[in-house]
């Protein structure tokens, strides 16, 4: 298995605001790879800087083996880079497989037949076939981060990008999200999950990454970086008389 994606010491931020700093790393193919990090410390950001919805001003982005540090993001799409918003956000009024298909012939770029299939195969993957022409303003929450994923399979992606789908689930439904990205991984796709939830984090990923103040503070196996002593202050602070 190859490498994904590297990020080689991206520099980006909003207007003159910098939030990434010299950030490396790398994803390898196959892997579910998580990112950790407190409130603000520049994970959405990130994930900003790999779908194109913020250029660096430094560094690179390597995706597949393209230089995609400043492609368009419809460019990227294409390639195969699918994310998820934090906040979901699917047109309300429509059912369920209307939105999926939307994101299956705008964002991939399908023929509507071809798009149908594509839908379908996301809303099975995803536990919604059943819920398919229920309208999405009136699914669960649980049922909303489902279909939040659905339409990021609906680009076909290679590399889903997760942020934050198990905020504010009960632990049963964390259960069924941890469930759902093992049978993602299992059908050959490349995550990064961002998540606060750390059950999720240790038991659901390959490698989990520790990000903090825009960098890469630590990257291991789950429980190294769980149990080690950098990642447990930056969550902590370092108390002022230290
Ligand atoms: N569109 C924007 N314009 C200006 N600043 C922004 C914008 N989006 C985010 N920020 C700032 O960038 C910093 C990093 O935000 P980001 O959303 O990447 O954090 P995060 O690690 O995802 O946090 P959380 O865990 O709370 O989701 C924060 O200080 C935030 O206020
Ligand atoms: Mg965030």
């Amino acid at each position: 298995m190859g490498t994904k994606l590297v990020f080689s010491n991206v520099s980006a931020g909003y207007g003159r605001i910098q939030i990434l700093s010299d950030l490396s790393f790398e994803v390898q193919e196959g892997e579910v790879f998580g990112v950790i990090g407190p409130n603000g410390c520049g994970k959405t950001t990130m994930f900003n800087a790999l779908i194109g919805l913020i250029i660096p001003s430094k560094g690179e982005i390597i995706f597949d083996g393209h230089n995609i540090t400043k492609m368009a993001a419809n460019a990227r799409c294409r390639l195969g880079i699918g994310r998820t918003y934090q906040v979901p956000r699917p047109f309300e009024g429509m059912s369920v497989f209307e939105n999926v298909l939307v994101a299956a012939v705008h964002g991939a770029g399908h023929s509507e037949k071809e798009g149908r299939r594509v839908a379908l195969d996301a809303l099975k993957l995803t536990g919604l076939y059943d819920k398919r022409e229920v309208r999405a303003g009136e699914l669960t929450l649980l049922d909303r981060k489902r279909l939040e994923i659905a339409r990021a399979l609906g680009t076909e992606p290679k590399l889903l990008l997760l942020d934050e789908v198990a905020a504010g689930l009960t632990e049963a439904e964390v259960k069924d999200v941890m469930k759902m990205v093992a049978d993602l991984k299992a059908a050959g796709y490349t995550i990064i999950w961002i998540e606060h939830v750390i059950e999720t984090m240790v038991n659901s990923t390959d490698t989990l990454m520790c990000m903090a103040e825009g960098r890469n503070l630590l990257v291991g196996k789950p429980l190294d970086v769980m149990n080690s002593k950098l990642v447990e202050e930056v969550y902590l602070g370092v108390p002022e008389d230290e």
